[in-house]
């Protein structure tokens, strides 16, 4: 309530401060006598308004950057005084860090506490921002859409904004690692630009021969629900990095693209709109594409929104064989 009576205050201070400004300047220019009494009165006192509302907007409002009561968004800034009422079961926290310097991986245990709804990511930045504010973790969305917070709990690559942290904790305690399928960074930060450029070398968006028409059709491509449903499933990836992260053959053959890639290359190569035509489909024809995956599965299992990359490599060495006399 006292935010929002603040916010009028400004908007009116803002707009008021100018409008009492043109009035008197136009009073002035007209000689009218109350441009020399009570608009200068007027004028002052909206200007000390709008003087306290932003300060008190600045250093006091939690919202604001300068303000001492900031409500800390989990990034940096030092460790602050954890909320004394703080409810739910105790958990172990156990943190297995990479050390960038050392490179070796560090094991800390940190005490927090989880309600039900408490996720694991959720649990990652209160350590953050109420015990150690070293801790690095990559996150955006909190809400299973971005892709940023893959990470190993338990032994299961999961995303750690949808894990619950009492669903998966055993005897009080959870461990929490970095996926250790991509290159490492920091702590439980992964570096993504190799999958990236394995994603990127795909060619991930619909090719049209007429550039042209492509920026100018006329109408949309049309589909029916048929040619929708062939690619929609794989449509869903949100880049994640878990699917990589659990595959085996990716662990054991850095040269092997992945069931991510392998996922998209069947997606565009499924979308009746797409007219790379078979070319996308001869390109997975190698022992680095289609053919290295050993079909183990785990793809699909980690994968957070059921993408099943382990069954759109299939079709691709289903249709790769269907087309050999072609080849
Ligand atoms: S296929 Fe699934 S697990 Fe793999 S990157 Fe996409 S969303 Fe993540
Ligand atoms: S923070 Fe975006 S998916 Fe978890």
């Amino acid at each position: 309530m006292r935010a929002s009576r603040l916010t009028i205050f400004i908007y009116a201070s803002i707009i008021g401060v100018p409008l009492l400004l043109i009035l008197m300047v136009a009073g002035l220019l007209a000689n009218n006598a109350y441009a020399y009494t009570v608009l200068p009165i007027l004028l002052s006192l909206a200007l000390i308004l709008f003087g306290v509302t932003g300060i008190f907007d600045v250093f006091v409002h939690p919202k604001y950057p300068g303000s001492k009561n900031r409500i800390s968004e989990g990034t940096h800034g030092e460790n602050k005084e954890a909320p004394k009422a703080r409810s739910g079961k105790e958990i172990n926290f156990v943190l297995r860090r990479f050390n960038s310097e050392t490179r070796k991986f560090d094991r800390t245990t940190y005490k927090t506490r989880a309600t039900d709804r408490t996720t694991i990511l959720g649990a990652l930045l209160d350590i953050k921002d109420y015990q150690d504010n070293t801790v690095s973790v990559r996150c955006n969305c909190r809400m299973g859409i971005c892709g940023s917070c893959g990470m190993v709990v338990n032994g299961k690559p999961v995303l750690a904004c949808e894990t619950s942290v009492l669903n998966v904790a055993e005897n009080g305690a959870v461990e929490v690692a970095p996926m250790l399928g991509h290159p490492l960074l920091k702590d439980m930060v992964d570096d993504f630009d190799d999958f990236f450029e394995r994603h990127k070398s795909v060619e991930p968006h619909l090719y049209r021969k007429d550039v042209k028409e492509k920026y100018a059709a006329k109408s949309e491509y049309k589909q029916s629900k048929d040619e929708l449903d062939k690619f929609l499933p794989y449509s869903y990836c949100i880049m994640c990095g878990l699917c990589l992260d659990a595959c085996p053959v990716v662990n054991s053959n850095p040269n092997f693209i992945g069931p991510q890639a392998l996922s998209q290359t069947y997606r565009y190569y499924a979308d009746s709109r797409d007219q790379r035509g078979k070319k996308r489909l001869f390109d997975a024809d190698t022992m680095d594409g289609a053919w290295g995956c050993e079909f183990s599965g785990s793809c699909s299992k980690a994968c957070p929104k059921g993408v099943d990359p382990a069954s759109a490599i299939q079709l691709l060495k289903g249709d790769l064989m269907k087309s050999l006399p072609e080849k």
